[in-house]
């Protein structure tokens, strides 16, 4: 277990243990991001589209930080997806202290003018979306504020 770990859990009782969801905690940003939270003693749900690469990179934190770490299967575009996101969060641990919605949705084609397809701004104009139903779900459960 890391110093930092060891200094979150000491005098901790596991009900007292904060928790976190990181949308796109698979790769990239949300995987440090999600390494940073488990490494200071932060239970964290991983939830992203790759599920092979998201449940080994779970069971890794888990293994390396000796926090709960669980993935679960998740497009944030998708609404039932999302509730289900939180219901999973509710039921493991019965609160929720963090959220990092970081799913990438860029492509590096996009860098260059003739890159910017109708199909890409459609995917960009979507982003607000996934931020709504988050908030929206988690107004729905006011205890985990
Ligand atoms: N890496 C950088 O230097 C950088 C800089 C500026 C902006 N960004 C932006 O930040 C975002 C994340 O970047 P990254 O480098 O971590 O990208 P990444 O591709 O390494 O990681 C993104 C993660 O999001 C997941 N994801 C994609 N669509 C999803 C969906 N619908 N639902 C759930 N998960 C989904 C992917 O599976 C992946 O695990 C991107 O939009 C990127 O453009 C990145």
């Amino acid at each position: 277990m890391s110093e930092s770990a060891v200094a979150n859990h000491a005098g901790s009782s596991k009900d007292d243990l904060q928790t976190a969801v990181v949308v796109g905690g698979a790769s990239g940003i949300g995987a440090a991001v999600s390494a940073k939270l488990a490494s200071r003693g932060i239970n964290v749900l991983i939830a992203d589209v790759q599920e092979e690469q998201g449940r080994k990179y779970a069971e890794e934190l888990k293994n390396k930080y000796q926090v709960d770490v669980a993935f679960q299967k998740t497009d944030v575009s998708n609404e039932q997806d999302v509730e289900t996101m939180i219901k999973v969060v509710v039921e493991k641990w019965g609160r929720l202290d963090y959220a990092a919605n970081v799913a990438g949705i860029s492509h590096a084609e996009s860098q260059t003018e003739t890159g910017v397809t109708t199909a890409l701004v459609d995917r960009y104009v979507r982003l607000p979306k996934p931020v709504k139903l988050m908030s929206r779900v988690l107004s729905l459960n006011p205890s985990l504020l």
